[in-house]
């Protein structure tokens, strides 16, 4: 089945979209994304990547090409004609093209913003082998810039963190700067020790993720403890257990770091929970 995507107000077959080469997102990286999971053909917290997606194009001083109910239309249109059960949908907004290039912003009443979404077909996104293998994790220097909290699609550091882990037989990389974990190279890293949860507190370090903020909440519903500050490699391979959260994964457990297997060195009882707890709430207010 060809793919229907979305650009800039129309939904056309994959290979018929189109995007000019003097795109800014292009050019120069300037434009923000989100990713939104869909599970049983609804999607997982549509609210929250709304508002994030809303404060990326404020921080970048970029037009909102529409409003929130007409993204979330655009999301299901493209669900249901793709007829996504598991999947992802990916959204793209740049600051569009005046047909040049020139490193300062182009007028923003004569360029408008590039948008674009298409779903990604996951079967299986739930019950994931991975997330029952667990994860190996390599630690590398974070050189990323200093805004990780805007969602953008400057992605080269992270693509290499990941072809660095797979170099080295492993399935990603935590980032670490002035030696403490800032966070994984496309999600949320959280040690725990005993009943506590411990993960960075939010800064402009790393990315105010979604599904963190949904696993802290049901977390502390649970009766975890959760507490928010950095930590280093060496307390992360001395930690009972390990996770990530994104997206596109939820809850991840991670069972090595840098070589050293964290407890038995299988998925830990909490990242296990905390799955389950996720997909099981989450589902409930998918929309
Ligand atoms: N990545 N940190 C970074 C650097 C990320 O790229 C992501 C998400 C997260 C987790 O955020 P959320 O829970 O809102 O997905 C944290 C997405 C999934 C991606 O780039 O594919």
């Amino acid at each position: 089945m060809t793919r229907t995507v979305y650009v800039n107000g129309a939904y056309v077959p994959e290979n018929e979209a189109t995007v000019s080469i003097f795109d800014r997102g292009f050019l120069m990286a300037d434009g923000v994304y989100e990713v939104t999971s869909v599970l049983g053909g609804k999607l997982i917290d549509f609210a929250g990547h709304a508002i994030r997606l809303e404060r990326s194009l404020s921080e970048l001083d970029m037009a909102q090409p529409c409003d929130m109910d007409e993204l979330l239309k655009i999301h299901r249109e493209l669900v249901r004609v793709n007829e996504i059960d598991e999947g992802l949908v990916y959204l793209q907004i740049t600051r569009g093209s005046d047909g040049d290039r020139d490193f300062l912003f182009p007028d923003p009443e004569t360029t408008k913003p590039t948008i674009v979404l298409f779903t990604q077909d996951k079967p299986g996104l739930a019950d994931s082998p991975a997330a029952k293998k667990g994860a190996k994790i390599i630690s590398i220097e974070d050189i990323r810039w200093g805004r990780r909290d805007i969602k953008t699609v400057q992605l080269l550091y992270p693509s290499m963190g990941k072809m660095m882990a797979k170099k080295v037989g492993c399935d990603d990389a935590w980032l670490v700067e002035d030696g403490m974990v800032t966070e994984g190279t496309s999600n949320n890293a959280y040690i725990v020790k005993g009943n506590t949860i411990i993960t960075r507190q939010l800064s402009n370090d790393i990315l105010h993720g979604i599904t963190r903020a949904a696993v802290l909440r049901m977390a502390k519903e649970a009766q975890m403890q959760v507490e928010e500050r950095s930590f280093t490699i060496v307390e992360a391979q001395e930690a009972d257990e390990a996770f990530t959260t994104s997206a596109s994964a939820f809850v991840m457990p991670v069972v090595e770091i840098d070589g050293v297997a964290l407890g038995d060195g299988k998925p830990g009882n909490i990242a296990k929970r905390l799955r389950e707890i996720y997909l099981e709430e989450s589902l409930k207010a998918a929309v």
